[in-house]
């Protein structure tokens, strides 16, 4: 199949796939290389990722980026990861061209203001394209982001009985992006991560030995392949 191809036999397609990129420090630590390298490493496949959800007709895309617990890393491993979001903000341009629109979740506000200043230009030049939305989670965690919409509803003076799931929906960092479909982990570990718990409430999830580094547009087809198998019910009969 050509890489430029959708996939010919899929009967459903998720509207709204995450990504776990995880894997990038022991892809490295395989090589005898240090972990910063195994991240830039990860970028790569990122980028062809993101590409190939665009061709196979993916509306949201959410790569989990960096979670609100890596800060933990040793601070040269932080640092890295942060170079890497400026470069690649810089390289983002392609996707513009391409017609990608980009977004981003989580709380920008422990960021520098120069990637915080970069995140905004890039959602401002994408903002007006409809076809596929790439959202990057950067200083994100799920309860977090939980937090700050409940937060955020307080402030706001509402009275307890006016608080229902839709409000906190619409509180949360990307309101208007539907719920997760599917979540992709792979690197072998089966856990969330503190990744979009909200909006994971109902998605389907495929998890994979392959170290992201690894993971190629083939892999990620067999993942879209499986989803359009899975059968689901979201607490009903079927
Ligand atoms: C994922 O790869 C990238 C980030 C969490 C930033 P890891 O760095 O977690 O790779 P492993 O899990 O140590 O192999
Ligand atoms: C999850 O990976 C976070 C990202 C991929 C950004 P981690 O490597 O941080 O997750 P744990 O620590 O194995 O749960
Ligand atoms: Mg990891």
């Amino acid at each position: 199949m050509a890489k430029s191809d959708p996939i010919p036999e899929l009967s459903q397609v998720p509207v709204h796939v995450g990504v776990i990129m995880d894997g990038n420090g022991r892809w490295a630590k395989k090589r005898g290389l240090p972990r910063k390298l195994g991240h830039k490493e990860g970028v790569k496949v990122f980028r062809s990722i993101t590409r190939r959800a665009k061709t196979l007709g993916i509306k949201y895309i959410t790569f989990y980026a960096f979670s609100t617990e890596n800060w933990k890393r040793p601070k040269d491993e932080v640092d890295a990861i942060m170079d890497l979001f400026e470069k690649n903000l810089d390289e983002v341009k392609d996707f513009i061209d391409e017609e990608i629109r980009v977004r981003f979740i989580g709380d920008r506000s422990a960021l520098s203001p120069t990637l915080q200043a970069k995140m905004l230009n890039t959602e401002k030049s994408s903002e007006h394209f409809t076809g596929t939305t790439m959202i990057l989670a950067i200083n994100y965690g799920g309860q977090d982001e939980i937090c700050r919409a409940v937060k955020k509803i307080c402030e706001s003076g509402t009275s307890t009985d006016e608080i229902t799931p839709q409000l906190i929906e619409q509180n949360l960092d990307a309101p208007d992006i539907p719920p997760l479909d599917y979540v992709i982990r792979p690197s072998g570990e089966m856990r969330l991560s503190n990744f979009m718990i909200w909006q994971a409430a109902y998605a389907e999830y495929y998890f994979t030995d392959i170290l992201w580094p690894d993971f190629t547009d083939a892999d990620f087809d067999e993942a879209i392949i499986e989803f359009s198998n899975r059968a689901r019910r979201f607490g009903g009969v079927k």
